[in-house]
């Protein structure tokens, strides 16, 4: 069992996979969903548990994903019962793979709808809508965007087919050479971005918002905010759901794990921290609300655009940039299930892709009907949308990290995990690593859930 490639090819190179990896960990999850949610729970004491998680968490967990990936080199459900039949443990340990399937069907039919405003914004930036606006212009464009299904639908197919025709062709053909230039093309455009905050916002407040922690913020909601900024950590570096795994099982043998996943993390979170130091000097500059929800970056950076010179060819360029971010991230949810299909029902990419495509496509309706035709309809005060965006990050993504913890640091032998990791010469660091996803992140995981729910 110690096949050395994938039967779905393999990447290019040690840099293909980081920009890969890179490009899925980088999207929405970054630009649009962490400032929400950091100003949902109040800024500072949030972004500090935030980079803790994913310091102590996140890092082991990436590690040991890319490392089981990498040992099964198949979709994460046969990989998963690959590896136990291997180690001499229960092949239930599949369930894992199928729990991640759930995840990324959930997250990808939300994300396809918003990924289907950043298109609709291109549109709207490039048309010169945002010029000289204030925050309630801004404000209605975003509500009239939502309230109208048919929009919300057109852009939500085109999101999809986009997806569909990337992972059919294959992930290594298509995929490598778009990301080669389209991230370090976002990175860039943050940095123009924070500058202009810098020069007309409030950025000092900004700062200050981000960076000095204050707890009391917090308040009664400390354990939600504690568990959100968990499952910010996992959301944003795709952990828990197989997307990483996958990414990992096309890796030569060859790769150091360790490395990779420090640069990936570190850039997923400097792309992170760049687009709140872009948006909260916005929001403290024009009296908006920071816990306004999902819309905020929607409602926010329009009038930066619309008062910077150059900003409608600015605008295009950010949203065209967001909606390449959201498409490298999309692929990699869609991914593992196209994987399965092709293992173990035979069929062809395309078809396995399509057929994955259309499913998610469907959920993804009710998606954009809970935001207008459907909003009366709410389940623990959420609309589905927000439902399938706060279970699956804050319960199915830390539930599959733990379960990958436990089964790379309890049930995978220490030899496996040695040789494949290949740390050898660092024993120290191989130590550190242990320490980490064998007690650190599992407790860490299940302290934030039981704090979350009021046991602790
Ligand atoms: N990390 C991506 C983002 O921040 C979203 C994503 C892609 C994801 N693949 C994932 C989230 C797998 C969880 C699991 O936008």
């Amino acid at each position: 069992m110690s096949t050395t490639t994938s039967l779905h090819g393999m990447w290019s190179s040690r840099l293909a996979f980081i920009l890969a990896a890179t490009g899925s960990a980088v999207g929405l999850g970054n630009v649009w969903r962490f400032p929400y949610t950091a100003g949902e729970y109040g800024g500072g004491a949030f972004v500090l548990v935030y980079l803790l998680c994913v310091a102590a968490i996140g890092i082991p967990i990436m590690m040991a994903e890319i490392m089981l990936g990498r040992r099964g080199r198949q979709s994460p459900i046969n990989t998963m019962r690959a590896l136990a039949r291997q180690e001499g443990a229960c092949s239930a340990w599949q369930f894992l793979g199928w729990m991640g399937i759930v995840a990324g069907f959930l997250i990808l039919s939300f994300y396809s709808v918003i990924a289907g405003w950043t298109m609709a914004y291109v549109v709207r930036a490039g048309a010169g809508q945002f010029q000289g606006i204030d925050g309630e212009a801004a404000g209605a464009i975003f509500n009239a965007l939502i309230a109208d299904p048919e929009r919300l639908l057109a852009w939500h197919t085109i999101f999809m087919v986009l997806c569909v025709l990337v992972v059919a062709r294959g992930v290594a053909s298509g995929l490598e050479k778009a990301v080669r230039f389209l991230m370090p093309a976002l990175f860039v455009l943050l940095i123009v971005m924070v500058i202009y905050a810098a020069q007309t916002g409030d950025f000092a407040g900004g700062m200050a918002y981000l960076f000095k922690p204050d707890f009391a913020k917090l308040g009664a909601h400390a354990g939600e905010a504690v568990l959100s900024a968990m499952g910010q950590a996992f959301f944003s570096l795709s952990l828990g759901m197989g997307a990483i795994m996958i990414y990992g099982s096309y890796l030569n043998s060859q790769a150091s794990i360790g490395q990779n996943t420090v640069i990936i993390a570190v850039m997923d979170t400097m792309v992170a921290l760049l687009a709140g130091l872009a948006i909260f000097p916005i929001v403290l500059a024009n009296g908006l609300e920071p816990g306004s929800g999902p819309g905020l970056i929607f409602q926010t950076l329009p009038i930066a655009f619309g008062q910077m010179p150059g900003g409608a060819f600015f605008g295009v360029l950010f949203f065209v940039l967001l909606v390449f971010a959201a498409w490298t991230s999309a692929i990699s949810l869609l991914e593992p299930m196209v994987a399965w299909l092709v293992e173990n029902l035979g069929f062809s990419r395309v078809r396995a892709a399509t057929l994955a495509g259309v499913a998610v496509w469907l959920l993804g309706i009710a998606c954009l009907l809970s935001l207008n035709v459907w909003s009366g309809f709410t389940l623990f005060g959420k609309g589905i949308l927000d439902l399938f965006d706060y279970v699956t990050a804050n319960v199915l993504l830390p539930l599959g990290g733990v379960l990958i913890a436990v089964f790379a640091g309890w049930v995978m032998q220490r030899r496996s995990s040695e040789a494949e990791l290949g740390l050898g010469a660092n024993a120290v660091l191989y130590r550190g690593w242990r320490l980490l996803i064998r007690y650190i992140a599992p407790a860490g995981v299940i302290l934030v859930f039981l704090n979350a729910i009021g046991l602790l």
